[in-house]
Protein backbone atom coordinates (compact mmCIF):
# COMPACT_ATOMS: atom_id res chain seq x y z
CA UNK A 1 0.00 0.00 0.00
CA UNK A 2 1.43 3.49 -1.33
CA UNK A 3 1.34 6.67 0.95
CA UNK A 4 -1.48 7.90 -0.63
CA UNK A 5 -3.68 5.05 0.04
CA UNK A 6 -2.86 6.17 3.61
CA UNK A 7 -3.77 9.57 3.05
CA UNK A 8 -6.93 8.50 1.71
CA UNK A 9 -8.41 6.90 4.42
CA UNK A 10 -6.88 3.55 3.38
CA UNK A 11 -9.28 0.65 4.81
CA UNK A 12 -7.62 0.02 8.45
CA UNK A 13 -6.82 2.28 11.81
CA UNK A 14 -8.64 5.54 11.68
CA UNK A 15 -6.99 6.56 14.73
CA UNK A 16 -4.01 5.16 14.09
CA UNK A 17 -4.14 7.18 11.22
CA UNK A 18 -5.91 10.10 12.68
CA UNK A 19 -6.76 10.19 16.22
CA UNK A 20 -3.96 10.94 18.72
CA UNK A 21 -2.56 14.16 16.39
CA UNK A 22 -5.60 15.36 16.21
CA UNK A 23 -6.24 15.16 19.92
CA UNK A 24 -2.95 17.15 20.03
CA UNK A 25 -4.20 19.23 17.25
CA UNK A 26 -7.48 19.95 19.01
CA UNK A 27 -5.57 21.04 22.20
CA UNK A 28 -3.42 23.50 20.14
CA UNK A 29 -6.38 25.54 18.27
CA UNK A 30 -9.28 24.51 20.99
CA UNK A 31 -8.04 24.09 24.49
CA UNK A 32 -11.09 23.07 25.83
CA UNK A 33 -10.97 21.34 29.12
CA UNK A 34 -11.28 17.66 29.53
CA UNK A 35 -9.56 17.05 26.05
CA UNK A 36 -5.92 15.62 26.37
CA UNK A 37 -2.59 16.89 25.18
CA UNK A 38 -0.17 16.69 22.17
CA UNK A 39 2.86 18.16 22.02
CA UNK A 40 2.66 21.69 21.03
CA UNK A 41 5.14 21.04 18.11
CA UNK A 42 7.18 18.65 15.80
CA UNK A 43 10.08 17.80 17.23
CA UNK A 44 12.58 15.34 15.99
CA UNK A 45 14.31 14.20 19.47
CA UNK A 46 12.00 12.79 21.78
CA UNK A 47 12.34 11.22 25.39
CA UNK A 48 10.32 8.57 26.25
CA UNK A 49 9.92 6.89 29.56
CA UNK A 50 9.81 3.08 28.41
CA UNK A 51 8.34 0.68 31.17
CA UNK A 52 9.21 -2.96 29.47
CA UNK A 53 7.07 -4.69 31.73
CA UNK A 54 7.40 -8.15 32.67
CA UNK A 55 6.28 -11.42 30.91
CA UNK A 56 6.44 -11.33 26.90
CA UNK A 57 6.53 -7.14 28.06
CA UNK A 58 10.31 -6.91 27.63
CA UNK A 59 10.07 -8.99 24.29
CA UNK A 60 8.05 -7.12 22.73
CA UNK A 61 9.18 -3.64 24.43
CA UNK A 62 12.54 -4.33 22.55
CA UNK A 63 11.32 -5.38 19.57
CA UNK A 64 9.28 -2.37 18.72
CA UNK A 65 12.23 -0.18 19.97
CA UNK A 66 14.32 -1.30 17.07
CA UNK A 67 11.51 -0.81 15.08
CA UNK A 68 11.06 2.59 15.64
CA UNK A 69 14.76 3.09 15.52
CA UNK A 70 14.59 1.13 12.41
CA UNK A 71 11.63 3.64 10.67
CA UNK A 72 14.30 6.46 11.68
CA UNK A 73 12.70 8.33 14.89
CA UNK A 74 14.89 9.27 17.27
CA UNK A 75 14.00 8.40 20.02
CA UNK A 76 16.00 8.80 23.82
CA UNK A 77 14.27 5.77 26.51
CA UNK A 78 14.61 6.15 29.85
CA UNK A 79 14.14 2.45 30.94
CA UNK A 80 12.61 1.68 34.09
CA UNK A 81 11.69 -1.14 36.06
CA UNK A 82 8.17 -1.19 37.57
CA UNK A 83 6.19 -4.47 39.14
CA UNK A 84 7.97 -7.04 40.54
CA UNK A 85 11.16 -6.73 39.25
CA UNK A 86 11.31 -3.21 40.94
CA UNK A 87 9.90 -4.53 44.37
CA UNK A 88 13.10 -7.10 43.85
CA UNK A 89 15.65 -4.74 42.89
CA UNK A 90 14.41 -1.71 45.01
CA UNK A 91 12.03 -2.80 47.35
CA UNK A 92 8.99 -0.63 46.01
CA UNK A 93 7.00 -1.83 42.65
CA UNK A 94 6.47 1.50 42.11
CA UNK A 95 10.08 3.78 42.38
CA UNK A 96 9.35 7.29 42.53
CA UNK A 97 11.78 7.74 39.76
CA UNK A 98 9.78 6.01 37.98
CA UNK A 99 6.59 8.52 37.61
CA UNK A 100 8.87 11.44 38.09
CA UNK A 101 10.58 10.25 34.38
CA UNK A 102 7.06 10.23 33.21
CA UNK A 103 6.32 13.40 34.91
CA UNK A 104 9.02 15.18 33.31
CA UNK A 105 9.03 13.28 29.50
CA UNK A 106 4.97 13.43 30.01
CA UNK A 107 4.91 9.86 27.35
CA UNK A 108 5.88 6.97 27.84
CA UNK A 109 5.39 3.52 26.50
CA UNK A 110 4.62 0.43 28.63
CA UNK A 111 4.77 -3.10 28.42
CA UNK A 112 2.38 -4.98 30.69
CA UNK A 113 3.04 -5.67 33.94
CA UNK A 114 1.69 -8.81 36.26
CA UNK A 115 -0.23 -7.91 39.04
CA UNK A 116 -0.20 -10.77 42.05
CA UNK A 117 -4.19 -12.34 42.12
CA UNK A 118 -6.06 -11.92 45.35
CA UNK A 119 -3.10 -10.91 47.25
CA UNK A 120 0.53 -8.56 47.25
CA UNK A 121 1.34 -4.89 45.69
CA UNK A 122 -2.03 -2.88 44.03
CA UNK A 123 -1.84 -2.91 40.49
CA UNK A 124 0.82 -0.58 38.80
CA UNK A 125 -1.12 -0.14 36.00
CA UNK A 126 -3.72 1.29 37.48
CA UNK A 127 -1.45 2.88 40.40
CA UNK A 128 -0.09 4.89 37.31
CA UNK A 129 -3.39 5.89 35.79
CA UNK A 130 -4.96 7.10 38.79
CA UNK A 131 -1.41 9.09 39.98
CA UNK A 132 -0.87 10.79 37.07
CA UNK A 133 -5.09 11.26 36.10
CA UNK A 134 -5.05 9.08 32.81
CA UNK A 135 -8.59 8.94 32.83
CA UNK A 136 -9.36 7.85 29.72
CA UNK A 137 -8.23 4.37 28.16
CA UNK A 138 -8.76 4.31 24.65
CA UNK A 139 -8.55 1.08 22.44
CA UNK A 140 -9.36 1.23 18.75
CA UNK A 141 -10.53 -2.48 17.59
CA UNK A 142 -10.40 -2.49 14.28
CA UNK A 143 -9.61 -5.64 11.54
CA UNK A 144 -6.26 -6.05 10.50
CA UNK A 145 -5.69 -7.03 6.83
CA UNK A 146 -4.61 -10.16 6.41
CA UNK A 147 -5.63 -11.86 10.00
CA UNK A 148 -8.27 -14.34 9.90
CA UNK A 149 -10.57 -13.14 12.80
CA UNK A 150 -14.26 -14.01 13.51
CA UNK A 151 -15.73 -11.12 11.89
CA UNK A 152 -15.24 -8.45 9.29
CA UNK A 153 -15.61 -5.07 8.93
CA UNK A 154 -15.37 -4.50 12.97
CA UNK A 155 -14.25 -0.85 13.57
CA UNK A 156 -15.02 0.03 17.22
CA UNK A 157 -13.42 2.53 19.68
CA UNK A 158 -13.58 1.22 23.20
CA UNK A 159 -13.54 4.30 25.43
CA UNK A 160 -13.21 3.64 29.13
CA UNK A 161 -12.96 5.13 32.33
CA UNK A 162 -9.49 4.97 34.16
CA UNK A 163 -9.56 5.89 37.45
CA UNK A 164 -12.50 4.97 39.16
CA UNK A 165 -15.21 2.79 39.90
CA UNK A 166 -14.44 -1.46 41.59
CA UNK A 167 -10.71 -0.12 40.73
CA UNK A 168 -10.63 2.87 43.25
CA UNK A 169 -9.02 -0.21 45.59
CA UNK A 170 -11.50 0.57 48.73
CA UNK A 171 -11.81 -2.98 50.36
CA UNK A 172 -12.30 -4.30 53.99
CA UNK A 173 -13.57 -6.82 56.02
CA UNK A 174 -16.21 -5.71 57.82
CA UNK A 175 -16.53 -9.07 60.16
CA UNK A 176 -14.72 -11.98 59.70
CA UNK A 177 -15.97 -13.80 56.26
CA UNK A 178 -17.84 -10.68 54.71
CA UNK A 179 -15.66 -8.26 53.03
CA UNK A 180 -16.88 -4.91 50.82
CA UNK A 181 -15.46 -3.64 47.91
CA UNK A 182 -16.55 0.05 47.04
CA UNK A 183 -17.72 1.21 43.73
CA UNK A 184 -17.15 4.63 43.53
CA UNK A 185 -19.04 6.77 40.91
CA UNK A 186 -18.38 10.36 40.55
CA UNK A 187 -20.60 13.43 38.25
CA UNK A 188 -17.60 14.96 37.46
CA UNK A 189 -15.00 11.50 36.52
CA UNK A 190 -18.52 10.28 34.56
CA UNK A 191 -19.48 13.73 32.60
CA UNK A 192 -15.50 14.57 31.98
CA UNK A 193 -15.12 10.66 30.02
CA UNK A 194 -18.40 11.58 28.44
CA UNK A 195 -17.04 14.29 27.10
CA UNK A 196 -13.84 12.87 26.17
CA UNK A 197 -15.77 10.45 24.09
CA UNK A 198 -18.43 12.80 22.67
CA UNK A 199 -15.25 15.14 21.69
CA UNK A 200 -13.62 12.15 20.13
CA UNK A 201 -16.32 11.16 18.24
CA UNK A 202 -16.93 14.65 16.85
CA UNK A 203 -13.28 15.07 15.59
CA UNK A 204 -13.24 11.58 14.28
CA UNK A 205 -16.54 11.67 12.56
CA UNK A 206 -17.71 8.77 14.56
CA UNK A 207 -21.77 8.73 14.03
CA UNK A 208 -22.83 6.79 17.28
CA UNK A 209 -21.64 6.45 21.05
CA UNK A 210 -23.13 3.46 23.21
CA UNK A 211 -22.74 3.83 26.74
CA UNK A 212 -22.59 0.50 28.63
CA UNK A 213 -24.12 0.25 32.03
CA UNK A 214 -25.94 -1.98 34.39
CA UNK A 215 -28.20 1.22 36.09
CA UNK A 216 -30.88 -1.29 35.98
CA UNK A 217 -29.67 -3.12 39.24
CA UNK A 218 -26.77 -0.03 40.29
CA UNK A 219 -29.36 2.68 39.88
CA UNK A 220 -27.09 5.23 41.96
CA UNK A 221 -24.03 4.09 40.77
CA UNK A 222 -24.68 3.17 37.02
CA UNK A 223 -27.77 5.56 37.40
CA UNK A 224 -25.25 8.43 37.86
CA UNK A 225 -22.92 7.72 35.02
CA UNK A 226 -25.31 7.06 32.11
CA UNK A 227 -27.01 10.61 33.77
CA UNK A 228 -24.15 12.21 32.80
CA UNK A 229 -23.39 10.76 29.74
CA UNK A 230 -27.14 11.64 28.69
CA UNK A 231 -26.92 15.67 30.05
CA UNK A 232 -22.89 15.62 27.96
CA UNK A 233 -25.17 13.97 24.93
CA UNK A 234 -27.20 17.06 24.51
CA UNK A 235 -24.35 19.01 23.59
CA UNK A 236 -23.87 16.43 20.27
CA UNK A 237 -27.05 16.53 18.90
CA UNK A 238 -25.38 15.32 15.27
CA UNK A 239 -23.57 12.18 17.44
CA UNK A 240 -26.23 9.64 17.76
CA UNK A 241 -26.03 8.39 21.29
CA UNK A 242 -27.37 5.06 23.06
CA UNK A 243 -26.96 3.25 25.96
CA UNK A 244 -27.59 -0.70 26.63
CA UNK A 245 -27.13 -2.90 29.59
CA UNK A 246 -23.70 -4.49 29.60
CA UNK A 247 -25.19 -7.78 29.68
CA UNK A 248 -26.68 -7.34 26.42
CA UNK A 249 -24.35 -5.51 24.84
CA UNK A 250 -21.97 -8.44 25.40
CA UNK A 251 -24.00 -10.58 23.95
CA UNK A 252 -25.06 -7.50 21.16
CA UNK A 253 -20.92 -7.82 20.81
CA UNK A 254 -20.67 -11.51 19.75
CA UNK A 255 -23.54 -11.55 17.25
CA UNK A 256 -23.40 -8.18 15.31
CA UNK A 257 -20.16 -6.13 16.79
CA UNK A 258 -20.83 -3.83 13.33
CA UNK A 259 -23.39 -2.53 15.28
CA UNK A 260 -21.28 -0.70 17.27
CA UNK A 261 -19.50 2.46 16.78
CA UNK A 262 -18.39 4.00 19.78
CA UNK A 263 -18.36 2.61 23.10
CA UNK A 264 -18.45 4.05 26.43
CA UNK A 265 -17.89 2.49 29.73
CA UNK A 266 -17.12 2.44 32.91
CA UNK A 267 -13.74 0.58 34.50
CA UNK A 268 -14.71 -2.61 34.98
CA UNK A 269 -17.04 -3.02 32.50
CA UNK A 270 -14.37 -1.34 29.93
CA UNK A 271 -11.65 -3.68 31.02
CA UNK A 272 -13.73 -6.80 30.18
CA UNK A 273 -15.52 -5.62 27.17
CA UNK A 274 -11.97 -4.62 25.99
CA UNK A 275 -10.63 -8.07 26.06
CA UNK A 276 -13.72 -9.21 24.44
CA UNK A 277 -13.46 -6.90 21.60
CA UNK A 278 -10.04 -7.69 21.08
CA UNK A 279 -11.13 -11.20 20.61
CA UNK A 280 -13.41 -10.26 17.37
CA UNK A 281 -10.46 -9.18 15.30
CA UNK A 282 -7.96 -11.72 16.10
CA UNK A 283 -7.03 -11.43 19.66
CA UNK A 284 -5.06 -9.75 22.25
CA UNK A 285 -2.18 -9.68 20.01
CA UNK A 286 -3.33 -7.35 17.85
CA UNK A 287 -4.93 -4.75 19.57
CA UNK A 288 -3.08 -1.22 20.90
CA UNK A 289 -4.43 1.34 23.62
CA UNK A 290 -3.31 4.37 25.27
CA UNK A 291 -3.92 5.72 28.25
CA UNK A 292 -4.64 9.96 28.04
CA UNK A 293 -4.88 12.65 30.67
CA UNK A 294 -5.13 16.08 30.59
CA UNK A 295 -1.04 16.19 30.86
CA UNK A 296 0.30 12.85 30.41
CA UNK A 297 0.05 9.53 28.09
CA UNK A 298 0.91 6.31 28.79
CA UNK A 299 1.05 4.09 25.61
CA UNK A 300 -0.22 0.30 25.97
CA UNK A 301 -1.49 -2.97 24.54
CA UNK A 302 -4.53 -4.38 25.62
CA UNK A 303 -3.03 -7.28 26.55
CA UNK A 304 -1.06 -8.14 29.83
CA UNK A 305 1.79 -10.18 31.02
CA UNK A 306 0.97 -13.82 29.05
CA UNK A 307 2.97 -15.67 31.31
CA UNK A 308 1.54 -18.73 29.64
CA UNK A 309 3.97 -17.65 26.51
CA UNK A 310 6.62 -15.87 28.19
CA UNK A 311 10.12 -16.26 27.55
CA UNK A 312 8.89 -18.76 24.83
CA UNK A 313 9.71 -16.07 22.09
CA UNK A 314 6.53 -16.47 19.99
CA UNK A 315 4.72 -13.09 21.72
CA UNK A 316 3.01 -11.13 19.01
CA UNK A 317 4.27 -7.37 19.28
CA UNK A 318 1.72 -5.73 17.08
CA UNK A 319 0.08 -4.82 19.84
CA UNK A 320 2.52 -3.02 21.57
CA UNK A 321 3.74 -1.65 17.97
CA UNK A 322 0.53 -0.09 17.17
CA UNK A 323 0.27 1.33 20.61
CA UNK A 324 3.59 2.82 19.74
CA UNK A 325 2.07 4.33 16.67
CA UNK A 326 -0.39 5.77 18.63
CA UNK A 327 2.21 7.42 20.75
CA UNK A 328 4.14 8.32 17.19
CA UNK A 329 0.44 9.88 16.49
CA UNK A 330 0.48 11.75 19.65
CA UNK A 331 3.83 12.97 18.69
CA UNK A 332 3.47 14.00 16.05
CA UNK A 333 5.50 11.81 13.72
CA UNK A 334 3.00 10.79 11.46
CA UNK A 335 5.44 9.76 8.59
CA UNK A 336 7.24 7.46 10.60
CA UNK A 337 4.35 5.62 12.03
CA UNK A 338 2.48 5.30 8.52
CA UNK A 339 5.82 3.74 7.20
CA UNK A 340 5.67 1.47 10.13
CA UNK A 341 1.93 0.60 9.68
CA UNK A 342 2.59 0.15 5.84
CA UNK A 343 5.21 -2.32 6.62
CA UNK A 344 3.43 -4.31 9.18
CA UNK A 345 0.33 -4.58 6.67
CA UNK A 346 2.68 -5.74 4.06
CA UNK A 347 3.92 -8.50 6.34
CA UNK A 348 0.31 -9.66 7.62
CA UNK A 349 -0.99 -9.47 4.01
CA UNK A 350 2.15 -11.37 2.78
CA UNK A 351 0.93 -13.76 5.29
CA UNK A 352 4.24 -15.65 5.47
CA UNK A 353 5.84 -14.90 8.43
CA UNK A 354 3.12 -14.86 11.60
CA UNK A 355 3.16 -15.50 15.07
CA UNK A 356 1.74 -18.66 16.51
CA UNK A 357 -1.62 -16.91 17.81
CA UNK A 358 -2.14 -15.55 14.27
CA UNK A 359 -1.70 -19.08 12.80
CA UNK A 360 1.54 -18.60 12.12
CA UNK A 361 5.38 -20.41 13.42
CA UNK A 362 7.46 -17.44 13.71
CA UNK A 363 9.20 -16.26 16.47
CA UNK A 364 8.95 -12.87 17.63
CA UNK A 365 12.09 -12.08 16.43
CA UNK A 366 11.60 -12.83 13.03
CA UNK A 367 7.80 -11.49 12.64
CA UNK A 368 9.81 -8.01 13.65
CA UNK A 369 13.04 -8.63 11.12
CA UNK A 370 10.30 -8.99 8.19
CA UNK A 371 8.82 -5.48 9.21
CA UNK A 372 11.80 -4.03 9.17
CA UNK A 373 12.96 -5.56 5.76
CA UNK A 374 9.33 -4.17 4.61
CA UNK A 375 10.02 -0.84 6.16
P1 LIG B 1 -3.00 -11.78 29.21
O1 LIG B 1 -3.52 -10.68 28.37
O2 LIG B 1 -1.63 -11.68 29.72
O3 LIG B 1 -3.12 -13.16 28.39
C1 LIG B 1 -4.37 -13.68 27.96
C2 LIG B 1 -4.14 -14.67 26.81
O4 LIG B 1 -3.77 -13.93 25.63
C3 LIG B 1 -2.99 -15.64 27.07
O5 LIG B 1 -3.32 -16.88 26.52
C4 LIG B 1 -1.81 -15.02 26.33
O6 LIG B 1 -0.86 -15.95 25.89
C5 LIG B 1 -2.51 -14.35 25.15
N1 LIG B 1 -1.74 -13.18 24.73
C6 LIG B 1 -1.70 -11.97 25.35
N2 LIG B 1 -0.89 -11.14 24.71
C7 LIG B 1 -0.38 -11.82 23.67
C8 LIG B 1 0.54 -11.49 22.63
N3 LIG B 1 1.11 -10.27 22.56
N4 LIG B 1 0.85 -12.43 21.73
C9 LIG B 1 0.28 -13.64 21.78
N5 LIG B 1 -0.59 -14.02 22.73
C10 LIG B 1 -0.93 -13.11 23.66
O7 LIG B 1 -4.04 -11.93 30.40
P2 LIG B 1 -3.90 -12.71 31.80
O8 LIG B 1 -3.23 -14.03 31.59
O9 LIG B 1 -5.25 -12.68 32.36
O10 LIG B 1 -2.99 -11.78 32.69
C11 LIG B 1 -1.63 -12.04 32.98
C12 LIG B 1 -1.10 -10.93 33.87
O11 LIG B 1 -1.07 -9.70 33.16
C13 LIG B 1 -1.92 -10.67 35.15
O12 LIG B 1 -1.02 -10.49 36.21
C14 LIG B 1 -2.64 -9.39 34.87
O13 LIG B 1 -2.90 -8.66 36.03
C15 LIG B 1 -1.63 -8.67 33.98
N6 LIG B 1 -2.23 -7.67 33.10
C16 LIG B 1 -1.52 -6.53 32.92
C17 LIG B 1 -1.98 -5.57 32.08
C18 LIG B 1 -1.16 -4.34 31.89
O14 LIG B 1 -0.03 -4.27 32.36
N7 LIG B 1 -1.68 -3.33 31.22
C19 LIG B 1 -3.25 -5.73 31.34
C20 LIG B 1 -3.88 -7.00 31.56
C21 LIG B 1 -3.39 -7.93 32.42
Amino acid sequence: MGPSAVADGGPIFIDLRSQPADIGRARRQDPSPGVPTGRATPISLHRITLLPGDGIGPEVAEIVVKILAAAGTTIEWERHLAGSAALGACGEPLPPPVVESIRRNRVALKGPITTPVGEGFQSINVRLRQGLDLYANLRPVKNLPGIQARFGNVDLIVIRENTEDLYSGLEHEVVPGVVESLKVITERASTRIARFAFEFARRENRRKITAVHKANIMKLSDGLFLDCFRRVALDYPEIESEDKIVDNACMQLVMKPQQYDVLLLENLYGDIVSDLAAGLVGGLGVVPGANLGDEYAIFEAVHGSAPDIAGRKIANPTAMLLSALLMLKYLNEQQAADAILRALEKVLIDGRVLTPDLGGSATTIEFAEAIIAAL
